[in-house]
């Protein structure tokens, strides 16, 4: 599995996304590549926002080797699962696979693995105090559970069959 978090200036979500996830792919011993990238390049090749560091530290989870990045359209070639973390971020992920004649990536709401169907967005928390970034980590948390238990179980199938 190849999957791919995607926010807007991937300093906030994503990267909480990505780490909370990586966190759960070593401890399950699973060989997942898990990444993720922004929507645009204002804050590229730096670190993670320092609230969302401080949040998973308090939570164990160390992102500092994380830098930002823009998505590029070879990612919806490479990745086999994009997650957005809101409908404005789908969207533009979707304008960008519409540019290419194929692709491979799955693309999705990442609060769909925890609410299906509901499209929730995770809230942009950049312009806001610390509880958000507290309230994203406990949304992604779940959301990273579901991804996990999800696709173990696809994988287990593929496995077995
Ligand atoms: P993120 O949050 O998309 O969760 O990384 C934001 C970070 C920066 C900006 C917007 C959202 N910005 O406008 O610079």
């Amino acid at each position: 599995m190849r999957i791919l978090m995607v926010c807007l200036g991937n300093i906030c979500r994503s990267p909480l996304a990505e780490g909370i996830l990586k966190d759960k792919v070593k401890k399950a011993g699973l060989e997942w590549e898990v990444d993720s990238a922004g929507i645009g390049d204002w804050h590229a090749g730096e670190l993670p926002d320092q609230r969302s560091i401080a949040i998973a530290r308090r939570f164990g989870i160390d992102i500092t080797d994380q830098r930002a990045r823009q998505i590029r359209k070879e990612d919806l070639l490479d990745f086999d699962l994009i997650l957005a973390m809101d409908d404005s971020n789908l969207r533009q992920v979707h304008l960008l696979a519409k540019q290419l004649s194929q692709t491979k990536a799955q693309v999705d709401m990442i609060m769909n693995y925890s609410e299906p169907g509901k499209n929730r967005a995770v809230p942009d928390p950049y312009y806001g105090g610390i509880d958000g970034f507290e309230k994203v980590f406990y949304m992604l948390d779940e959301a990273t559970d579901r991804i996990l238990e999800r696709h173990q179980q696809s994988e287990k199938r593929i496995a077995n069959s």
